[in-house]
């Protein structure tokens, strides 16, 4: 039986669309929202506010470069959470009204489970090496910073989760400090690029087990900062390389300590990372070392498919479809979700 989903994402400040034909990715549309870029953040009414503009055009796109109408759609799946109320309600009322006018199921995802899922991604160009259960997955975004057994497509299990910020909060405040816009994970890892990593030495956290903590070196970064502004002014550009690629180094070091442990504790050999920070070549590099060293099959999810997507709201919707797992039209979005 052939199937094709929709899949929309709008939990933070991408709006995304996507459509699924049999399991493989046909249309991946991503619209960016440019507007936060002067305030250091995401503006939550500014997000709402474009995904209302943006969602119309990007699942007409979406469907356009699959080649199929809307009458052809089975079903649709929507991220109900975590995220931005105001955006994640933009999606969640676009595939409501979608899957009532056109009598087809609706399908809620979990934002979290997706972006691990995004890894049995296939798509028109290519078809990718997917990891087989159990694996663990590294899950690092701008709001998640967590280590997952992933025992099937839909289950799996916390085993340690960030106790205060998320890592990549941590680059995008402490980029914020340097001076550099909003998100500055990828800027710090542009420029980390040509950095000494060992030039600065950052605090590093003592969390009992496989949890994690980043504020604490989120603060001591900026008091450092502050501290050497004070003595020369220019500190900060004469410096931005070996700063950025000593952070790098520092997040990158804590993530991967963990991992390891992880592994040993689980025994489980095959490591999978996902979310936005999985984009960072300092994390994908160590991820690949240890891979030799410990001889694990590691997983790094391709560009597309790592920052905030709809390709993985469609796939995730397209295993729950398999199982008939549908929602009704009572269903509202939660800006709180954890990964059951
Ligand atoms: O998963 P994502 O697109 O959105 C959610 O948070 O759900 O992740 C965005 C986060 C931001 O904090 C951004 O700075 C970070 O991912 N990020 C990176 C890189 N690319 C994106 N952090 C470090 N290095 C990168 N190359």
């Amino acid at each position: 039986m052939s199937v094709i989903i929709l899949g929309i994402e709008s939990s933070c400040d991408d709006t995304s669309a996507s459509v699924l034909k049999d399991g493989i990715i046909y249309s991946n549309i991503i619209a960016n929202q440019d507007v936060h870029m002067n305030y250091g953040g995401v503006v939550p009414e500014l997000a709402s506010r474009a995904h209302q503009q943006n969602i119309i055009p990007v699942v007409h796109q979406a469907m356009e470069k699959a080649g199929v109408t809307a009458d052809e759609i089975d079903a649709v799946a929507f991220t109900r959470g975590p995220g931005l109320l105001g955006s994640l309600m933009v999606g969640t009322s676009f595939a409501k009204g979608f899957a009532m006018s056109k009598n087809i199921p609706l399908i809620e995802v979990n934002h979290l489970q997706a972006h691990i899922l995004a890894h049995f991604i296939d798509d028109l160009k290519n078809t990718y090496d997917h990891p087989g259960f159990p694996f663990l997955a590294l899950l690092v975004s701008g709001g998640n910073s967590q280590i997952i057994v992933v025992k099937d497509h839909l289950d799996m299990e916390v085993i340690g989760e960030t106790i205060d910020d998320a890592a990549g909060e941590a680059f995008d405040k402490c980029a914020k400090v340097m001076g550099l816009p909003y998100p500055g994970g990828p800027l710090i890892d542009k420029n980390a690029k040509q950095g000494n990593p060992l030039a600065f030495e950052f605090s590093r956290p003592r969390i009992q087990g496989l949890n994690y903590s980043f504020s604490g070196l989120k603060t001591s970064f900026l008091y450092f900062i502050r501290d050497k502004v004070k003595e020369n002014p220019n500190f900060v550009q004469e410096n931005m390389n070996d700063l950025c690629a000593s952070l790098q180094y520092t997040i990158v070091d804590i993530l991967m300590n963990k991992v390891k442990r992880a592994a040993k504790e689980t025994g489980i050999n095959q490591v999978a990372i996902a979310g936005g920070v999985s984009a960072n070549s300092g994390l994908q590099n160590a991820l690949h070392e240890a891979a030799e060293k410990h001889k694990w099959k590691v997983f790094v999810p391709q560009l597309g498919y790592s920052l905030d997507n709809a390709a993985m709201i469609a796939i995730t919707g397209y295993f729950k479809y398999l199982r008939n797992e549908f929602v009704g039209q009572d269903t509202a979005p939660f800006a709180r979700m954890t990964i059951k």
